[in-house]
């Protein structure tokens, strides 16, 4: 049900940032020199930026009063106590290592827990968590629910882990196992949230075979508000107390704070082991810094410390989905395929479906982002065989979904601003049979779909 009246932001504006028009013949030649992938296009080319959910959220006063308030001292800043007490009480971790951003906190873990031979799977990794694996020699392995594959299927957890796969597979491989992930909500599969009874039964299962289990908690808040709207035992609860329970069945987590930290900078690594912990510390100290500031400055502490506070606030969270809400039920009106039901963070396009015309090792994904940026100058990302249509031995192998996010920056955009996305895609669905595929020019061997470049076949 479309809601009758406007969407109303739980904030108004203080500071703002003005976003440029191109003209089509602009972005023509700026797509030509990018190769065709919008990692390589300037901000300012940009009309609305649905690039990521991560680094791009508008901070609070608040926000910006601590920052003046960050204590710089390289040795024992008051800001990192703040905000190991702010972590503590969200996760009961004991020990909590800060990063600059969540592969770092991923970088450091699998550089301890990783290497040849060992296996670690997850509902989905996130290519930077696969990467970090991988790096390491050691394999990242998805274990997503059947349901969790099928875009168009509505199910209110299609981020939970595939208990029974995993557990059969555990039978023969545990030995190799160092550590058990979940993504929370669950970015590769669509922004899914994983219900507090998948999590309680990954934790049960971890535990009867003494194998760690560490939450990518990037999107914790998100996760949290959706197992209140959709799990009946948590109706009542508070958001933070969700959050609370959620991190008490595991051992650890690894956060981008990019994202439910709401700053532009930021990460940690949190964790009840003491010897694995003081493992972490020495690389944190070789890799980002010393174990009070981890590669932020004081400030950016006190940004993230603040941040964890507001994203748990209901208002704030009401907010955020009901805008994905709002986009998907207007697209899917106009017969627009779409990811279903919408996710957390973003609206993600079925390309498959959108380009049913152009196979997946022609990048239908790409065939969107590229189209929405040619036509109206925003900009997505392709989250399909672009970025994991390959194995570490070279050979393509599709993902089991094409899809292209509009990811939404947290606070930052308004509804006549989504409104002009959504025009935008019922046009460009209209024109979906002009939409050619690609073909790559040259790559990288890691996360090829930052750098890679691109020409139309
Ligand atoms: N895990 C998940 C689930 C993520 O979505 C990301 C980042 C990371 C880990 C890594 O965190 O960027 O702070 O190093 N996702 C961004 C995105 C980049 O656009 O979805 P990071």
């Amino acid at each position: 049900m479309i809601m009758a009246r406007p969407i109303i932001e739980p904030f108004k504006i203080k500071v703002v940032e003005p976003i440029k028009f191109t003209s089509i013949n602009e972005r023509e030649t700026i797509l030509t020199e990018a190769g065709y992938n919008l990692f390589q296009i300037k901000s300012e080319q940009v009309l609305i930026d649905l690039l990521t959910d991560s680094g791009t959220s508008a901070m609070s006063a608040d926000q910006w009063a601590g920052i003046m308030q960050g204590d710089e001292a390289y040795a024992g800043s008051r800001s990192f106590y703040r905000l190991e007490e702010r972590i503590k009480h969200l996760t009961g971790y004991r020990y909590i290592i800060p990063t600059h951003q969540g592969r770092a906190a991923e970088k450091i873990l699998f550089s301890v827990l990783g290497g040849k031979g060992k296996s670690i799977p997850n509902n989905s990794h996130f290519d930077t968590t696969r990467a970090n694996i991988e790096y390491s020699g050691a394999e990242a392995l998805d274990f997503l629910g059947e349901v969790g594959k099928d875009p168009s299927a509505h199910h209110p957890f299609k981020g939970n882990m595939d208990i029974a796969a995993l557990s059969q597979w555990l039978d023969q491989n545990a030995q190799n196992v160092p550590c058990c992930m979940l993504t929370i909500t669950n970015n590769s599969g669509g922004g899914q949230p994983v219900s507090m009874e998948n999590i309680r039964a990954v934790s049960q299962l971890c535990r009867s075979k003494n194998i760690p289990f560490f939450l990518d908690a990037c999107r914790f808040a998100e996760n949290a508000y959706f197992i209140k709207l959709r799990e009946p035992e948590y109706a009542n609860r508070s958001v933070e107390s969700i959050a609370q329970e959620m991190f008490s069945y595991a051992d650890g987590c690894t956060m981008s704070a990019k994202k439910d930290g709401l700053v532009n900078i930021g990460g940690f690594l949190a964790l009840n082991d003491e010897r694995l912990a003081a493992s972490c510390r020495n690389v944190l100290i070789i890799t980002e810094g010393f174990s009070t500031y981890g590669g932020l400055a004081g400030r950016d502490l006190e940004a993230i410390a603040q941040g964890l506070k507001e994203v748990v606030e209901e208002d704030y969270l009401h907010y955020r989905l009901i805008v994905t809400r709002y986009v998907h039920e207007k697209l899917t009106e106009q017969g627009i395929p779409l990811m279903n039901p919408p996710g957390g963070h973003a609206i993600y396009i079925d390309a498959k479906r959108f380009c049913d015309h152009i196979p997946p090792e022609r990048f239908p994904g790409q065939a969107v982002a590229c189209g929405l940026y040619l036509q109206d100058g925003i900009r997505t990302v392709e989250i399909g065989s672009l970025m994991f249509g390959k194995t570490p031995n070279g050979d393509f192998v599709p993902p089991p979904m094409e899809l292209v996010r509009l990811a939404m920056p947290r606070r930052v955009y308004t509804q006549s601003h989504m409104d002009y996305v959504i025009e935008s895609v019922i046009d460009l669905y209209q024109k979906r049979h002009s939409l050619r595929g690609f073909v790559i020019e040259s790559e990288p061997p890691f996360l090829r779909h930052f750098t890679a470049r691109l020409k139309p076949e």
